[in-house]
Formats: C-alpha cells, sequence, structure tokens
C-alpha cells in the first residue's frame, strides 16, 4: 500500500472510501459541510435517527447514494470536541483501521490526521497512526501452508492523509516517510523474532545481515562482517565463548556498519543486541513453562537489524554500527556448568554462579569490543530479565545508563514514538550484589532488583564510553498464548532517537 497526503479535500474524485471524523456535541465537523453540503445533511439525519453519536469506538460505513462525490463514507466517532489524549488517538486510528478493512475499498481518502491530540502536531499525528496502521496489517504467515486472508487491508492501494495546512506540508511528509521506512524496520525486526530457533540460527541471523547488506548495496553506506569461532577465541572472548559451547550451532558476531555521514571526526552511534537464538536456561535449565517462548531472546539483535535496515532506508546522516553477539544457550555435556570461571575479553573473570543469566556474558564481550569504534554512545537492547516484566510490564523498556544527558534523549524519544522506556538506577552500592569469594565478578545479583543487577554487571564493561542499556524482557515479545509475537519494539523509539540527533545537530 501507498501512503501519501493531500491538502484540503479532493473533489470530483470518485473514491473509494473517505473517513471523516464525527464528534459527540458538535455532532458534525465543519469539514464535512465544507466539503459537501448534502452529505452533511444526510449525516445530520444519520444523527438525529441515532445510527451514530459519535462515541470513541463507534464506526458507521454507510453509501451515499446522494452524493456523486463519494462511492463510500466512513464516519469514525471521535467522541467530545476537545483535544484527545494519545491513546484515544490510537484507539480511534485503530477502530477506523479494522473498520477500513472489512470494506472491499482499493483507495481511502483519511481526514482523522485533523482531529485534535493534546500537544501534537499534524505531521506527529500522520507518523504515529502510519505506523499503527503498518502494525494492526503485521501477519506471520511464513510457516503456515494456508496463507490468511484477513489482511484485507492488502486490498488497498492508496491511502491519502488528508490535511488542511499547507504550511504543515513538508513536515507531514518527512514524517510520513520516516513512519514507512520504520514500519519496514519493525516488521523486519518482528519477522526474525518469529522465526523459531530451529531455523532462525546464530548462522541465519548472520545470513540475513549479509543479505541487508547486499539489499542497500546501491547506496554503498552498509557493510557487514561475521566473525567466527576462531575470532572470538582470538579476541579473548570467553565469556560469550561460554554461552555458546553447549551448542552445536557456531556462534557469530555480526557486525553492520552504517556510514551516512563521511566525515572522518564523525564518532558512531553503537547498538548492542542480544542474540540468543534460544535460551533453554542451559544447564541451570528453565522449567518447561519458562522456557516458551525463549525463541525471542534475539529480539534485541532483531531491534538491531531492523533499526539498521531503517536508517539505510532514510539514508540517514549517521554513522551507526550495529554489534550482535549471537549464539544458542543449551544444557549438555560441553555446557558450561554453574560454578564454572571464565575470563572475560576485558579480562575481568566471571564467576558463572547460574547459567541461565546468559544474556549479560555475551554482552559484556560485545560491549568491550565496541571500544574500538571510539563511540559517540553505546546503546544495548536485550530480552536480559525476566525481572523486568515484573517492574514494568510490557509498556515500557527498562533503560539504565552511566551517561544521564542520553537517558533524556532515549526517554524523550520513547515519549514521541510512544514506544517508552522507564528508567532505573544503577547505584554503585549494587554492585555488592554482584561480589564473588572466587572471581572479579558473579553473573547473578540474587533474589532483589533483577534488573538492576544485571544492568550493573554490564555496567562494569562499559566505563570507557557513554552507555545506555535497553531491557525490553517486557516490550520487545509477547512470549505465550494465541496473540504470543514479537513486538518489533524498540525500533520505533531507537529510530526517534536517531531522528532527533539528526534535528539537533
Ligand atoms: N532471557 C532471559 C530473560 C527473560 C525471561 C526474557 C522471560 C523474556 C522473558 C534471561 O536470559 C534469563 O533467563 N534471565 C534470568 C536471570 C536470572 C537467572 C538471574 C531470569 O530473568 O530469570
Ligand atoms: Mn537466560
Ligand atoms: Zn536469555
Amino acid at each position: 500500500m501507498e501512503f501519501s497526503i493531500k491538502i484540503g479535500l479532493p473533489l470530483k474524485q470518485k473514491m473509494g472510501c473517505i473517513i471523516l471524523p464525527i464528534y459527540e456535541s458538535a455532532k458534525i465537523s465543519d469539514a464535512i459541510k465544507k466539503l459537501d453540503a448534502k452529505l452533511a445533511t444526510h449525516i445530520a439525519a444519520l444523527i438525529k435517527k441515532g445510527e451514530i453519536e459519535g462515541k470513541i469506538g463507534q464506526t458507521l460505513l454507510f453509501y451515499p447514494a446522494l452524493s456523486e462525490k463519494f462511492e463510500r463514507v466512513l464516519l469514525i466517532g471521535c467522541g467530545k470536541h476537545k483535544a484527545l489524549t494519545e491513546s484515544q488517538y490510537k484507539e480511534i486510528i485503530s477502530t477506523a483501521t479494522q473498520a477500513l478493512k472489512k470494506t472491499p475499498s482499493t483507495e481511502a481518502y483519511c481526514y482523522l490526521a485533523e482531529i485534535a491530540v493534546q500537544d501534537r502536531e499534524v505531521a506527529w499525528k500522520i507518523k504515529y497512526a502510519t505506523e499503527l496502521m503498518y502494525e494492526l496489517d503485521y501477519e506471520f504467515t511464513e510457516f503456515k501452508s494456508k496463507k490468511s486472508h484477513t489482511a484485507k487491508i492488502k486490498r488497498l492501494r492508496k491511502f491519502y492523509w488528508l490535511i488542511d495546512n499547507k504550511k504543515a506540508l513538508y513536515l507531514a511528509e518527512t514524517s510520513l516517510e520516516q513512519a514507512m521506512a520504520i514500519s519496514e524496520g519493525v516488521k523486519l525486526t518482528k519477522d526474525l523474532a518469529n522465526t523459531p530457533a530451529n531455523i532462525c540460527t546464530p548462522s541465519y541471523l548472520a545470513n540475513k545481515a549479509e543479505e541487508l547488506g547486499k539489499l542497500h548495496k546501491k547506496s554503498n553506506k552498509l557493510s557487514v562482517a561475521i566473525l567466527e569461532t576462531k575470532e572470538l577465541k582470538a579476541l579473548k572472548m570467553g565469556s560469550f565463548l561460554s554461552v555458546t559451547q553447549g551448542s552445536p550451532e557456531a556462534p557469530k558476531l555480526i557486525t553492520l556498519s552504517y556510514r551516512g555521514n563521511k566525515k572522518k571526526e564523525e564518532k558512531p552511534i553503537v547498538l548492542v543486541g542480544k542474540g540468543i537464538t534460544f535460551d533453554t536456561g542451559g544447564n541451570s535449565l528453565k522449567p518447561a513453562s519458562s522456557m516458551i517462548g525463549m525463541k525471542y531472546d534475539m529480539c534485541g539483535a532483531a531491534a538491531v537489524m531492523g533499526v539498521m535496515h531503517a536508517a539505510a532506508i532514510l539514508q540517514l546522516p549517521l554513522n551507526i554500527i550495529g554489534v550482535i553477539p549471537s549464539c544458542e544457550n543449551t544444557p549438555g555435556g560441553k555446557a558450561s556448568r554453574p560454578d564454572d570461571i571464565v575470563t572475560s575479553m576485558s579480562g575481568i573473570t566471571i564467576e558463572i554462579a547460574n547459567t541461565d543469566a546468559e544474556g549479560r556474558l555475551i554482552l559484556c564481550d560485545a560491549l568491550t569490543y565496541c571500544e574500538r569504534y571510539h563511540p559517540e554512545v553505546v546503546i544495548d537492547i536485550a530480552t536480559l530479565t525476566g525481572a523486568c516484566i515484573v517492574a514494568l510490564g510490557s509498556q515500557a523498556s527498562a533503560l539504565m545508563t552511566n551517561h544521564q544527558p542520553l537517558a533524556n534523549d532515549l526517554l524523550k524519544a520513547g515519549q514521541t514514538s510512544l514506544d517508552r522506556a522507564w528508567q532505573l538506577p544503577i547505584w554503585e552500592e549494587y554492585q555488592q550484589q554482584l561480589k564473588s569469594p572466587v572471581a572479579d565478578l558473579c553473573n547473578i545479583g540474587g533474589p532483589e532488583a533483577g534488573s538492576i543487577t544485571a544492568a550493573c554487571f554490564l555496567a562494569n564493561f562499559t566505563k570507557n564510553f557513554h552507555w545506555a542499556h535497553l531491557d525490553v524482557a517486557g516490550t520487545a515479545a509477547k512470549y505465550t498464548g494465541d496473540k504470543k509475537g514479537a513486538s518489533g519494539r524498540p525500533v520505533p523509539l531507537l529510530m526517534q532517537y536517531l531522528i532527533n540527533k539528526i534535528n539537533n545537530k
């Protein structure tokens, strides 16, 4: 489907479907009156008959024989005629999209970017709503022998956002372009994450990264490199290697470098994604019910790929590097044991008290590896702790940092994209929980503040740069049930962060 923006209301076109807001109090908006007097009278009569009141969530579809301009009209209740909250706006767009899907329209003209939302401009409304529409249209049918036909929206060839103000056009178009690229990134992230671990292995991820490099070959900005076991050994990534040693799948350290800014002094933004393709817990085996959904333990990696893809589509004038340590965490004769002591690339020794706290073991070496890039900032993204789901649920990703301005930027990007994060502290006092009697660090910090101590563990490896950690265990996927699936988060947050970076330059 193609999205575009049109100023004013199109006349004389025979259109598939026009989507119009109606309010509880004002009943018929001025827009409709201006649009078509006959239609306005007709709508007024429908309201009078009680066909629709204008409450949020209500819709009414009709075929106005009275008007030659519109083949099909979809009225969307927008509540009282006053500025809406963001979540009300979300509900309205979702309702409209579901109702539109049920029609056989091939074209739609939508006036909903003009409804008032508290503190939000037209450009934001278009961006948010477009991403939401892609989101609602997503299906993972790769492994269904009968592909579903529920995604009727695919019939829609063209979707127009109607706006009134010509001055808003430039920003609106930029936003729309961003929304489409971000949605492509989100889709890639979801597809990768939803692919099960018997197919989505570290090698599969490495191949997908290489494919991404080829896909963006034309612009010549994205290059991909894969490091194998031999090289990981040479780098002395003893911590990362300890996690993979029980698995027959070869580990990979995937790096994607996007150079959108050729200036020599331009330091890169480095994104590190946890790429555990399946987390059984290893010898500290997870109980069966907790193992369900552990194919999603590479959502951080998938998000990094999604961001690289979207950034390359948009040709962002930034340097961005994606670093993905990927392996499988399995038990077995060769697997690491509780009590093992390993030496990380940084030289810090780690007592593995629980092989299920494996994310931090692969990330610590990947973070040390980041030093070679002399990064402006490093942001890691990981489904790191179950405790994060307990603390924040699925609304917010947990954010921890050693550099407050970076946290502020990420929190702000989360607010704008509504892919929100919430900060937790990583005060030095928490480090006590990570003390080991036999090594420099222990890989678990006990039952208290599990998400924080996991981040504190990583903080030992990020002292040489500005760093933020996003624990996305609660936000990146739903792990069980018939609605299980990846969300594509935090791609929207990270993309907004990058876009804001460019705008603030
Ligand atoms: N991948 C899990 C975290 C997780 C749990 C993500 C549930 C998504 C849903 C991680 O590797 C893990 O197992 N963490 C342990 C840490 C513990 C052993 C300190 C956990 O959260 O139980
Ligand atoms: Mn684990
Ligand atoms: Zn894990």
